[in-house]
């Protein structure tokens, strides 16, 4: 059976992974914050494990808990869209910090301890970026903090590749997706999306290591 960990699974995309996954006979690790979100990951099927991303203590004891686990797949979801905002106002320190520690310091600092997991099956570390972490396709400065954090996490993720070569390691846009952070707008479901990705992610070799991919399957700039 194939072995997957998910971080952050609590809702929206993550939790769609889980439910994926384990629909097609995966182990699934997930992680969560909260003890109720935990509870709704164990009634999935998964094993639950507690994790705040933004607590460096807490990244270090779910790399103990992990111990010498093998991973096909390990997925970085956890994200944080902050207040927005654009280049005619400064951010506050506040908000940058929430937004770069989740989005691109725990995916860093979860690097060391997972991709070498990964590496053990030569399997795959995705990290769900953002198509507005794209420079190429930039067109607004609309959610500026945010966008930046993801362009920061495609860097992270394109120059950790090097390290870890029996690993592939990818950044993944899901796109605009109705999740409590993609909004009732967002033109596709948290299943299509998550349907997507698995299949991109199915179609990844070690060719693809340090590439900044798309859930539907067209390429994505940098
Ligand atoms: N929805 C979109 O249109 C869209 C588009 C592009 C990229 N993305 C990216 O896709 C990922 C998932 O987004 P989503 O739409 O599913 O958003 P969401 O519904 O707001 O879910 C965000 C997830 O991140 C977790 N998280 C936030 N801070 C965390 C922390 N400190 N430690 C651990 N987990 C934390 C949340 O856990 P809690 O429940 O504990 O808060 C939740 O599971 C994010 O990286 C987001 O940037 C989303």
């Amino acid at each position: 059976m194939p072995t997957a960990l998910i971080i952050g699974a609590s809702r929206g995309i993550g939790h769609e992974f889980v439910r994926q996954l384990r629909a097609a006979g995966w182990k699934v690790i997930a992680t969560a914050r909260s003890d109720d979100a935990l509870q709704a990951l164990r009634d999935e099927g998964a094993e639950a494990l507690k994790l705040d991303v933004l607590k460096p203590e807490s990244l270090a004891g779910l790399g103990w808990q992990l111990d010498d686990e093998k991973l096909d797949l390990a997925v970085y979801v956890s994200g944080f869209y902050g207040s927005g905002g654009q280049a005619t106002a400064m951010p506050t320190a506040e908000d940058f910090d929430k937004v770069m520690r989740t989005n691109v310091l725990g995916a860093m600092q979860a690097i060391p301890l997972i991709a070498p997991l990964v590496e053990a099956r030569q399997g795959k570390f995705v990290f769900i970026s953002s198509g507005m972490g794209s420079i190429g396709e930039t067109e607004s400065s609309h959610g500026w903090v945010y966008r930046a954090s993801k362009a920061a996490l495609n860097m992270a993720v394109k120059s950790a590749s090097f390290d870890y070569p029996k690993a592939t390691l990818a950044a993944m846009n899901p796109g605009w997706v109705k999740t409590d952070m993609g909004g009732p707008d967002a033109p596709t479901s948290v299943e299509d999306s998550v349907t997507g990705m698995l299949k991109v992610i199915a179609g990844l070799g070690p060719e693809h290591s340090g590439s900044f991919q798309s859930y539907d399957g067209r390429s994505i700039a940098w």
